[in-house]
């Protein structure tokens, strides 16, 4: 199964699990389900972005998530009040802070459990609500690299909560320039480089009582290694470790997914700009325990090989990340071949680039070929 952008493309593809409504009681889409496209408006309408579908050429390949739904799902909901409150500009209520925090105890139990030498954060392909989707991924992502870092699970809670909350303060940002397919101008730039302060302003006051180190990581999740950053410059020790950890998550999140502006990145060029930017202006200890321990290409995703092969990532490689397991079904030339199991590692080839879907009527082909071999 894999992570899909909710859009007609996904009509007549099987759900792979049961999606709920927002009191997580009753489920909007049942797991197993054939996609119809009034199931694709309603889930539009519900603002549900993306979701998971079985693979019709590799029905069994399970995604085994890094954080339960559940709690993803609390989760979700706690940083919505909280976000439509910041578009009101009024700051989150205690309680609010207090529920936010709880829901992220939850998650940073769920990653602590969790024993994937290379966890599986699933691709980010949503448009329309980017920057919430984004500050979910964040916060899993840096409690991640905090757990590898030998952070207490206080620790982790605290980075967790600033990392859900850092770009609060763009949800004042106006959606044209949030959303713009295109390079921003210098004074939209400017615009979107008030938000760590922006944010914080918001968050301050009242995360200050329960954990003022989480609200440092909304001011300072800009600021860079080197003082290239902003809003104020800083540099390397004067820059909390929560927000640089929380930067290297931004940064891998961002790259990592495709946005409307510009096609998503081949999976090399996003190792390449980790790598380059360890150091100088990242901190490279985050950096490397996100090359070790999320996939850059997660299990499940369709992927074409630097000699041409089409296929699907079956397994992960520590130490490897552009060298997954994958069972090829299909040529250069998007013609079906006998399945084989390539173990990447240790190989001259790796993959080339992450496609969203099969090629169009590649999955009819396969099913036929395997047919025709398997005498039936
Ligand atoms: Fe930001």
């Amino acid at each position: 199964m894999r992570r899909v952008q909710v859009d007609e493309q996904i009509v007549g593809k099987f759900s792979a699990k049961t999606i709920y409504n927002r009191t997580g009681r009753t489920p909007l889409l049942r797991r197993g389900t054939r996609i119809r496209p009034s199931m694709v408006a309603a889930l539009q309408r519900r603002g549900i972005q993306a979701i998971w579908v079985t693979d019709e050429l590799f029905p069994d390949l399970e995604v085994q998530a890094v954080v339960r739904d559940e709690t993803v799902n609390v989760t979700r909901r706690c940083l919505e009040d909280i976000f439509k409150s910041a578009k009101e500009k009024a700051p989150p209520s205690q309680a609010q802070a207090l529920r936010l925090a709880a829901a992220l105890r939850s998650l940073v139990d769920d990653i602590l459990h969790n024993d994937d030498v290379v966890a599986n954060v699933a691709h980010l392909r949503t448009w329309d609500n980017y920057t919430f989707e984004h500050s979910v991924q964040v916060a899993i992502l840096s409690v991640l690299v905090g757990k590898h870092l030998l952070m207490t699970e206080d620790q982790l809670v605290r980075l967790g909560t600033g990392a859900i909350l850092h770009d609060v303060g763009k949800v004042t940002v106006p959606q044209e320039i949030l959303q713009k397919p295109a390079a921003l101008t210098a004074d939209e730039f400017e615009i979107i480089k008030q938000h760590p302060r922006l944010g914080w302003d918001l968050v301050h006051e009242g995360f200050q009582n329960i954990m003022p180190t989480s609200s440092i990581v909304v001011l300072q999740h800009h600021e860079r290694l080197d003082g290239s950053g902003y809003p104020s410059h800083l540099k390397g020790d004067e820059i909390y470790v929560f927000s640089r950890v929380v930067a290297a998550a931004d940064v891998f999140d961002a790259i990592r997914a495709e946005r409307n502006y510009r096609a998503r990145y081949a999976p090399r060029r996003v190792l390449q700009i980790m790598q380059e930017e360890a150091g100088p202006k990242l901190d490279a200890s985050a950096v490397q325990a996100i090359l070790a321990h999320v996939a850059i290409i997660p299990v499940g995703e369709i992927v074409r090989l630097t000699n041409g092969l089409l296929g699907a990532v079956t397994g992960l490689n520590q130490g490897h990340p552009l060298q997954p397991v994958v069972t090829v079904v299909a040529d250069d030339r998007d013609e079906p071949i006998e399945r084989d199991e390539l173990d990447l590692r240790g190989t001259p080839l790796h993959v080339d680039q992450i496609l969203n879907d099969w090629p169009p009527g590649l999955v009819n082909r396969v099913q036929e070929f395997t047919g025709i071999r398997s005498g039936r």
